[in-house]
């Protein structure tokens, strides 16, 4: 199994792997922001155990998978300014998402470590990668058009948006872009 770098660096993001000590900045930038959580399917952290959890769920994710969540910390003042990540369902399929602290929003961020999830995935195999977004969420549909997404529909009451005041059928867009297999590898002189 080939398995993803734990630190990508783009234009104006690293993206690195979480770790047990990122347990305070995430909760206080934004797992704890019931704002920024609205459209999100993850309940608000209420109390840094719930981030905790979130750390041991991601060490899980990297140690099955090929990748797992990355934390995005901007280049030039090493501030955490949210998360993004690949979430296996299978070798050959996994989703993505993004979340961003409120001050990093409307910078173009999200496009930015989107690109790095559309480039990592081929290389780990992934041939369909796939983003949901609540039906009313402008700003994540347009991320995900800019990166190169199709909407592929809509499915009903698909999921819980447990934020969402007051509860919501939970209808989401379904976006997808096929990635072309990865280029052969060269043979290992045993294969010779
Ligand atoms: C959604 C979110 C990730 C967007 O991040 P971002 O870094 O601000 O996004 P970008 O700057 O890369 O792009 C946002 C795009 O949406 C557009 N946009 C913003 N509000 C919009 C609206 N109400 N309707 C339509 N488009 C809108 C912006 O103009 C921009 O498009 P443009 O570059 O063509 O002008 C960020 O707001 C966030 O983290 N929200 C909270 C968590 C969340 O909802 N995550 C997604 C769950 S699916």
């Amino acid at each position: 199994m080939t398995t993803a770098p734990e630190r990508i660096e783009t234009a104006r993001l690293v993206l690195r792997r979480p770790r047990r000590e990122d347990a305070e900045a995430i909760f206080a930038r934004y797992a704890s922001d019931r704002e920024v959580l609205r459209y999100v399917s993850w309940p608000v952290h209420t109390s840094i155990a719930w981030t905790h959890a979130f750390l041991s769920f991601s060490d899980e994710q990297w140690a099955r998978w090929p990748a797992g969540p990355y934390l995005l910390f901007s280049r030039a003042g090493e501030t955490l300014v949210g998360g993004t990540g690949l979430a296996f369902d299978a070798p050959e399929r996994a989703s993505t998402g993004y979340v961003l602290a409120k001050d990093a929003w409307g910078q173009g961020y999200a496009t930015e470590a989107l690109g790095a999830m559309v480039d990592l995935a081929p290389t780990l195999g992934v041939r369909r990668l796939y983003a949901l977004c609540h039906v009313d969420h402008r700003p994540s549909a347009r991320v995900l058009e800019k990166g190169g997404f199709t909407l592929e529909g809509i499915l009903r009451g698909y999921c819980e948006f447990p934020n969402l005041e007051p509860p919501d059928p939970g209808d989401v867009r379904c976006y997808v872009r096929v990635l072309p297999p990865a280029p052969p590898q060269d043979p290992t002189p045993s294969q010779v």
